[in-house]
């Protein structure tokens, strides 16, 4: 399954002879994270010299993305039952046809088979026919593209750029043209085939999280002026947030992916109260963040960290990272919507102790729960945004996190979300400068707050580590459509 195609086998051996032929990597390997969201306006107008790193990864995965958009759920070679182009279709991963329930199976088709012959739940087994119809695979790279593209055209100072233009035509694609919108639902995701299936699972709401990257990117355009953001798009958008969002709050399936206590309920509620936020329901994203962080989220960790419900899985060390990215996400939105609210402080726990965010993190950084410890270290870039993340919100005065990224040998002051996941949101400059050692922080001014921003330039360089470390992102992001 881990079969290299040429064009990759291309990258990977671009990536060896880069590594041989120049000190430093210019950009990291694109990797697709969990999810996140993105205050804009505790974005810098300015950045210093030392982010250089960070935005031209930005940018390279502006234009990397790019490569393959727009994206629509009617290009699919397939349609939905209901035979209408315009919905969402994915297949659950581990189905596999059993025709022994079908008499005559001379003129079976493949469209007959998955209408009429029983299927059976292999854990594990991956049916490739899962990405006949990759809507799934489209929305995550479209939630990257528009988020990465909004990003790279504020660094540009301009009221329109290829980039802004990219991520407003690839909305529009997806969402509002008439020819490809997608229509507000999830009637058929992660859908099970055969006579017994037909209709989508709660597991698929999951599918649509990464909308919290798109109103990230679309709060940008709209702060920052594009031109290319009309007032006319943001109405189409904000309409089908709205009809969506009645969705979310109606279906079956969204209900019970609500009352999930385990990830699906984390990334639930991020899901609801971006699409709040962006439709200008501030009020209802707190509502809706505070009720998830007073009841799901205190069951979710427990004393020391640990998340059971994501440890006994059958990846746990993914598990715990997706739902930490969840959290995360859910936090920011709530901070956004209600800044007075005080939820990176809010505990989980029981009689035994206290955990918030920060403790489930903290908990990542023992060797006894690597990703090697679970044979996962295929995925072990994850924890760095998280570990990132925390350290910019709670602050890094011991450098607990710095060390630790430092130690994983992986590039992250070069990485995407180093743009964002620096100490500035909570942080003060001698926190920031213990998070980035070479830092050329001022002395915590406002303006200084607002715009400068530190960051490390020292050059992790393309050590073996940073290798093992970029070959492991592009391997994972192969394996991105099996986790969820
Ligand atoms: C099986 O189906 C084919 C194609 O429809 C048909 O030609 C054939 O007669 C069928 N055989 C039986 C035994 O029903
Ligand atoms: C999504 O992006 C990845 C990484 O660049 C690429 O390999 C894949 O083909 C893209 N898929 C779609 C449907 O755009
Ligand atoms: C951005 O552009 C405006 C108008 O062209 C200019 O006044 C301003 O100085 C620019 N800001 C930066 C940071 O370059
Ligand atoms: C936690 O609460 C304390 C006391 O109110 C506050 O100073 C601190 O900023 C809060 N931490 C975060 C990360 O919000």
């Amino acid at each position: 399954m881990l079969g290299c195609s040429p064009r990759q086998a291309r990258v990977v051996a671009a990536l060896l002879v880069c590594a041989i032929a120049h000190p430093a990597l210019a950009t990291n390997v694109f990797t697709s994270y969990a999810n996140d969201f993105i205050d804009p306006n505790l974005l810098p107008s300015q950045y210093g010299s030392n982010m250089k790193g960070a935005q031209d990864t930005v940018i390279a995965w502006a234009e990397e993305m790019s490569s393959h958009g727009p994206w629509s759920v009617t290009f699919k070679p397939v349609v939905a039952p209901s035979g209408d182009k315009h919905d969402y279709m994915s297949w659950a991963p581990y189905q596999w046809p059993d025709c022994s329930n079908v008499g005559n199976k001379t003129a079976l088709s493949k469209y007959l088979m998955r209408k009429q012959c029983n299927y059976v739940f292999r854990d594990g087994q991956v049916n490739p026919d899962r990405t006949i119809p990759n809507d799934f695979q489209s929305f995550y790279n479209l939630s990257d593209a528009v988020l990465h593209n909004a990003l790279a055209w504020s660094f540009q100072n301009q009221s329109s750029s290829t980039y802004s233009q990219n991520a407003v035509k690839y909305i529009k694609t997806w969402f509002l043209d008439s020819d490809t919108r997608m229509n507000p639902n999830l009637n058929y995701a992660q859908m099970n085939l055969g006579p017994a299936g037909q209709k989508g699972e709660y597991t698929g709401i999951l599918d649509l999280r990464m909308l919290a990257k798109v109103v990230s990117g679309v709060l940008l355009l709209r702060k920052r002026g594009s031109t290319d953001w009309t007032g006319d798009l943001d109405a189409q958008f904000v309409a089908w947030c709205k009809d969506y969002i009645g969705w979310l709050q109606s279906a079956p399936t969204a209900k019970q992916a609500a009352a999930s206590n385990n990830n699906h309920g984390t990334h639930y509620v991020g899901q609801l109260m971006a699409l709040m936020v962006m439709v200008g329901d501030n009020k209802g994203a707190t509502t809706f963040g505070r009720k998830y962080f007073g009841t799901t989220f205190k069951g979710q960790i427990a004393a020391g960290g640990d998340q059971p419900m994501e440890a006994s899985r059958s990846r746990p060390f993914h598990y715990r990272n997706f739902n930490i990215a969840g959290m995360i996400t859910a936090a920011r939105l709530l901070k956004y919507a209600d800044p007075t609210s005080n939820v990176w402080n809010t505990t989980a726990g029981s009689a035994h102790g206290y955990a918030t965010i920060r403790t489930t993190v903290d908990f990542m950084l023992s060797p006894s729960s690597s990703a090697a410890r679970t044979k996962e270290s295929d995925v072990a870039f994850e924890v760095y945004p998280n570990v990132a993340a925390v350290a910019a919100v709670y602050g890094d005065p011991q450098g607990t996190y710095k060390r630790f990224l430092d130690q994983s040998g992986f590039s992250y002051t070069q990485d995407a979300f180093w743009v964002w996941d620096q100490p500035r949101e909570a942080g003060t400059r001698s926190e920031n400068a213990k998070m980035a050692p070479n830092s050329i922080a001022g002395s915590g001014s406002a303006a200084a707050q607002t715009t400068t921003v530190v960051g490390s330039g020292t050059g992790v360089g393309a050590t073996a580590a940073t290798m093992v470390g970029a070959i492991a992102a592009i391997v994972a992001r192969w394996l991105l459509m099996d986790w969820t």
